[in-house]
């Protein structure tokens, strides 16, 4: 057996995540000097950058958009800042931006606003010839940095030895992941899934095998394991820093559903307690929330989806309907601002970012901009050829089952 018992280790992201959080209800755009006082990791930049205001970044990221042309494409995630999330071509949740990112074949450049693993899976999906960047390679996601490859593969080894002889088992993991997980789910047989896509792919893969390993986010694992009618009893959490992650041989044989111990810190802070206020509140309210919330607070909300799901839910509902939301602040506060007429605000009366996307600075993306135009191609994502065709596997079987 590989896996043994260890101090647990927490992400450096983990440990920032709260960085940015703070009463009220709004983010103004600092320079990017301003906002470096806030304790977290920053890519190192150029001085220049540092000082700009926040209107001429403004004015010198359009000029740079517009000199590029069809070379350059901009792809944003929903929770992007207001300032960077303007010059984004397209927008979308995480799967959206990967069926995006596979058909552009005009662009040389895809400029990644978003985080570490959305870039990789760009990379995977893009063409040969197309170059993938992220304006800031420190924006990462906590919930991916969970799941470290050396952990994963021990995990997988034990479970081979474990499961082998009794039904096998087969790996999904989250689009939240870095690409050799995804990898591994390719060459084993398993897929990617995304918070719009996991009920079909968990469907498919427990047609698979007798049982799944879910990673990295348990909370997204259980409520789609739920939703597709298994109970908690036939789940088990696997925790990466104990021996077969926690669980006796018996246990991991007798489950169905293989939970990686890790979560997402934003969505974490939603609780079934903010939901009770909010209906206190606003008697008619619908509580809209992400799968990455926990169990109880997804079982309590009305309704449930990922970030797409939830700007075209809002989007499209009756003016004079009332929201409280469950996810990044960014984006309830941008659906608040496009729905003048529809009460619209988040269940955590904390605003409280995602503090790796909230890293993409719009002067991180000046930087990336103004170097293209220099010739210079600044923090290029790239995933190894072997990586990148068995994660390619995988992701195509998750594109396949949408
Ligand atoms: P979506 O795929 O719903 O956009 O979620 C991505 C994510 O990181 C949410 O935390
Ligand atoms: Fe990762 Fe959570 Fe941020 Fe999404 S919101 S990128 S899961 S830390």
């Amino acid at each position: 057996m590989r896996t043994h018992t260890k101090q647990p280790k927490i992400p450096v992201t983990e440990l920032e995540h709260s960085a940015f959080c703070k009463p009220g209800d709004e983010l103004p755009a600092k320079t990017l000097l301003e906002e470096k006082a806030v304790n977290v990791q920053w890519q190192d930049i150029p001085i220049e950058y540092l000082h700009c205001s926040v209107e001429e970044l403004d004015a010198r990221i359009g000029r740079a958009k517009q000199e590029l042309g069809d070379s350059v494409t901009i792809l944003g995630h929903h929770y992007q800042r207001e300032e960077v999330i303007k010059y984004t071509d397209f927008q979308g949740d995480s799967f959206l931006l990967s069926q995006k990112a596979a058909r552009l074949p005009n662009a040389d450049y895809i400029i990644f606003c978003g985080v570490h693993f959305m870039a990789e899976t760009a990379c995977i999906l893009c063409e040969s010839h197309q170059k993938v960047i992220l304006p800031n390679i420190t924006a990462g996601c906590s919930m991916a940095d969970m799941a470290p490859m050396d952990d994963v593969d021990d995990a997988w080894e034990d479970l081979q030895d474990v499961l082998a002889d009794h039904g096998g088992i087969v790996p999904v993991t989250y689009m939240n992941s870095i690409a050799s997980i995804k990898a591994l789910c390719g060459r084993t047989g398993g897929a990617v899934c995304t918070s719009s896509n996991a009920v079909a792919v968990m469907d498919w893969a427990l047609n698979q095998s007798r049982r799944v390993l879910f990673l990295p986010d348990q909370h997204l694992g259980r409520n789609t394991g739920l939703e597709l009618g298994l109970s908690t009893d036939d789940m088990v959490v696997w925790n990466p820093f104990k021996h077969l992650g926690g669980n006796t041989e018996e246990q991991l044989r007798g489950a169905k559903l293989i939970l990686w111990q890790g979560h997402c810190a934003v969505h974490k802070r939603f609780s079934v307690k903010q939901i009770e206020m909010a209906r206190e509140r606003y008697p008619d309210i619908t509580v809209l929330v992400h799968p990455e919330c926990t169990m109880e607070t997804v079982q309590e909300a009305d309704l449930v989806g990922s970030t797409e799901f939830i700007r075209k839910t809002i989007n499209e509902a009756p003016q004079g309907s009332k929201w409280a939301v469950g996810t990044e602040i960014s984006l309830v506060n941008r659906l608040a601002l496009e729905n003048p007429n529809k009460v619209v605000f988040c269940l955590d009366p904390v605003v409280c970012p995602c503090s790796t996307m909230y890293r993409i600075h719009p002067a991180y993306l000046l930087w990336v901009l103004e170097g293209l135009l220099n010739g210079k191609v600044i923090n290029q994502v790239t995933v190894p050829d072997d990586i990148r065709q068995d994660a390619q596997i995988a992701l195509e079987r998750m594109l396949a089952l949408s």
